[in-house]
C-alpha cells in the first residue's frame, strides 16, 4: 500500500442549517462559498492522507480455509455510505449495483446526487426507485450517528489500518454479523481524496480489494459491486437463490 501526500482538505459550510461537508484542493480559494446555499465555507480538520492499494498480498491464505460457516445461513445485512461521491455516473450505477447485490440502504453524503437529480437514471436504470436512500449534508455526522444506532462501519480505503477482504478475519467477522444479524455500512470515499480520514476514524475496520496491476484504486462503483458481492454472496454465505 502506498501512502500519498495529500491536497485535500475537508471545508464546511457554516450555515447551521445546511453544514454541508465536501473536499477542495488544500488552499484553493474554490469552495469559499457552499455549492448548496451559498454562506460561507470554513476549513475543517488536518489535510487527507491518501491511501492507495498498489500491492496483492499474495502471503495471506484465502479466506474459505478458515471461514466458519455462519449458524442461521442467512445472508450478511449490508448498506453503503457514500462520502462526497461526485459523479453521477457512479452513483447511478452504485443504486444499479446495490439493487443487485441486496444493499439494503444508502446514506449519501455531501455533494453525494441524490435520484432526484434527474440525470442519475441513465446509469441507475430505475434501480434509484428500488433502493431505500437518504441525504446527509455532513457524511461525518452521518457516519457517527450510524454507529450510535449500532450500525458497524467498514470503509472500503488503503491506509496503515487496511486488510485484504480477502484476509480470514474479514470472513470471520462478516460470519459473526451474519449470526448475530447486525449490519455492516460500506463506505466509499470521493473519487479523487478517497473517504475523509475522519469517518475512517469511526469505522470498526478498513477493508481493500487488492490491486495487481499499475493503478492503485479501482473505479468506486466497482469497489462497491466487488465488495458487496463478496461479502453477501461470497465464502461462508449461502448458495445464490434462483432469480
Ligand atoms: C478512486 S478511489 C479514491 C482514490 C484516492 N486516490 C485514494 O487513494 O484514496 C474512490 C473510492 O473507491 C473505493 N476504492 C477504490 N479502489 C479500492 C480498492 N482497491 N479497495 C478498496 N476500496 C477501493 C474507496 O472507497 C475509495 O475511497
Amino acid at each position: 500500500m502506498q501512502e500519498t501526500p495529500s491536497q485535500y482538505r475537508a471545508r464546511r459550510c457554516t450555515a447551521p442549517d445546511c453544514g454541508l461537508r465536501f473536499p477542495v484542493t488544500d488552499g484553493s480559494p474554490l469552495g469559499s462559498t457552499c455549492p448548496l446555499c451559498r454562506a460561507p465555507t470554513e476549513w475543517v480538520d488536518a489535510a487527507y492522507v491518501t491511501h492507495g492499494v498498489s500491492s496483492p498480498d499474495a502471503s495471506l491464505p484465502r479466506a474459505e480455509a478458515s471461514a466458519p460457516e455462519p449458524s442461521d445461513g442467512s445472508r450478511l445485512r449490508v448498506e453503503a455510505l457514500l462520502d462526497n461521491i461526485r459523479s453521477l455516473r457512479n452513483v447511478g450505477s452504485m443504486f444499479r449495483t446495490a439493487d443487485g447485490a441486496g444493499v439494503s440502504h444508502l446514506h449519501l453524503g455531501g455533494v453525494t446526487p441524490t435520484p432526484e437529480h434527474p440525470k442519475l437514471a441513465k446509469t441507475a436504470l430505475g434501480a434509484e426507485r428500488s433502493v431505500p436512500w437518504s441525504r446527509h449534508l455532513d457524511a461525518c455526522a452521518a457516519a457517527g450517528e450510524l454507529c450510535a444506532a449500532g450500525r458497524r462501519l467498514w470503509a472500503l480505503e488503503g491506509g496503515p489500518r487496511s486488510v485484504s477482504i480477502f484476509d480470514p478475519s474479514v470472513a470471520r467477522a462478516a460470519a459473526e454479523l451474519r449470526a448475530s444479524g447486525d449490519t455492516v455500512v460500506l463506505v466509499l470515499g470521493h473519487e479523487v481524496s478517497g473517504v475523509d480520514p475522519r469517518i475512517v476514524d469511526l469505522c470498526e475496520r478498513v477493508i481493500h480489494l487488492p490491486m495487481v496491476g499499475i493503478k492503485d484504486s479501482l473505479n468506486v462503483s466497482v469497489a462497491l459491486g466487488v465488495a458487496a458481492y463478496l461479502l453477501r454472496f461470497g465464502p461462508g454465505a449461502d448458495p445464490v437463490a434462483p432469480h
